[in-house]
């Protein structure tokens, strides 16, 4: 089902990288009808890739959700390519899915601009990095977009956009057509900002938590019951960090704190969990011990959630949608659609707050802030809300 908009057509789209997300996004337009090229480096990605897209169409096809015949049709619109002219040959859309690296991402929009046609629409599914930063190095800064996607594609029905300085108005309305012809739901980020919203909540509160473990002194279990039996989480924060991967919360944790030290108070562990290769759920441990690179739920009781007082873990997240109703980046409404369809957060953030009390956490926050300094300040908004 190709959209138009204004002369300008989507049919063809090429996803650059085949991991986590790439396979997913390139899943996701696939079922919908679009034609896709899935490129990455090596074959052997590729591969792997298709394994996964078939394990979870298969999934689909086993709740009755599609059937036999439209999976091996979806199947047939993905063509997974290595030479990277080849990608992009009959390419209206680029959708870029790889690590999230800056310098990375500049070498392959390099090669890139040079091999697309200068029709060709080129959007970043970057978790944190600057939009404005890319589409300045591009012969087409008026065509390039940040279109941010959550794991599982294949379910999360949020998809965040984020028009750089120079995105056109056009490439913007088509894009917003895009991802509603995909049956998900967009949420503009109003500014450029670090870690846009969804990950401004996440990312910060992987760190958040092991200094609750630390301060706690409890243990990972018990923190991930709290935040899941009282806090409205559909999986605990350590069991989330598992199943994103720890190489991309720690190269997002970079990138993030580069740019903006308030957003994120780093804790040690996320970089040797890291350095040990511990990624996660893909390499069999990270917080936790996985038996395969399968999709895996960790055992979690509200029992054992009564160990833990999450009253610093909503304070932490708080702060920070705060910090981007403050900074004009969104507003309360569309904070919570975006934590509501991109972390499928039962709960709405602020009315866990208010049920806790805005008082306790603000007074939480100022005394963090007394013992471990200004990061943990309170927001003016949340000084207000008091
Ligand atoms: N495709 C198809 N089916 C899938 C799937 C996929 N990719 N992944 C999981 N499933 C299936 C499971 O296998 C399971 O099937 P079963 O019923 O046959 O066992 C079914 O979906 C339901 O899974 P669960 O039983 O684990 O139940 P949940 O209701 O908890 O749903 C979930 C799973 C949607 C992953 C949910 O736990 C969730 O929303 N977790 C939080 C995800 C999240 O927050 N993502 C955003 C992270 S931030 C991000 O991505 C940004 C990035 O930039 C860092």
């Amino acid at each position: 089902m190709p959209i138009s908009l204004d002369g300008m057509e989507i049919k063809n789209i090429t996803v650059l990288g085949s991991g986590i997300m790439g396979h997913g996004i390139a899943q996701v337009y696939a079922m919908a009808g679009y034609n896709i090229v899935l490129r990455d480096i090596e074959q052997k990605f590729l591969d792997k890739a298709m394994e996964k897209i078939k394990w979870s169409l298969d999934k689909l096809v086993s709740k009755e959700r599609i059937s036999l015949e439209e999976e091996s049709k979806i199947l047939s619109r993905i063509k997974p390519i290595v030479d990277l002219k080849d990608a992009v040959h009959d390419s209206d859309l680029v959708i870029e899915a790889v690590p999230e690296i800056m310098d990375l991402k500049k070498k392959v929009y390099a090669e890139l601009d040079k091999v697309a046609g200068d029709q060709v629409i080129f959007a970043s599914n970057t978790s944190t990095l600057p939009i404005s930063e890319i589409a300045n190095t591009l012969s087409r800064p008026d065509k390039f977009i940040g279109i941010h996607f959550f794991n599982p594609p294949q379910l999360m029905k949020l998809v965040e956009i984020i028009p750089g300085q120079k995105t056109s108005d056009d490439i913007l309305n088509l894009i917003i057509n895009l991802v509603k012809s995909v049956n998900k739901t967009p949420v503009i980020c109003r500014k450029d900002v670090p870690g846009f919203i969804v990950n401004r909540l996440f990312i910060p509160l992987v760190h958040e938590a092991c200094y609750v473990m630390e301060r706690q002194k409890i243990q990972q279990v018990e923190i991930d019951s709290a935040v899941k039996f009282n806090l409205g989480f559909p999986m605990g924060i350590f069991e989330l960090a598992d199943y994103t991967g720890m190489d991309v919360i720690h190269k997002a944790t970079i990138e993030m704190h580069l740019r903006d030290k308030k957003v994120i108070l780093p804790h040690p562990k996320i970089e040797q969990l890291f350095n040990e290769k511990k990624l996660g759920q893909k390499s069999g441990e990270g917080f936790y011990k996985y038996s395969d690179d399968k999709y895996e739920r960790i055992s979690l009781s509200e029992e054992l959630g009564k160990k833990c007082d999450p009253t610093q873990i909503i304070a932490n997240i708080l702060n920070n949608a705060a910090w981007l109703v403050t900074n004009k980046a969104s507003d309360i409404n569309e904070i919570e659609k975006a934590a509501n369809l991109g972390l499928n957060l039962k709960k709405p953030l602020f009315e866990t707050a208010n049920e806790i009390g805005m008082q306790k956490i603000v007074n939480e926050l100022k005394k963090l802030s007394e013992q471990y300094g200004a990061f943990y300040e309170p927001d003016p908004l949340l000084l207000s809300m008091c």
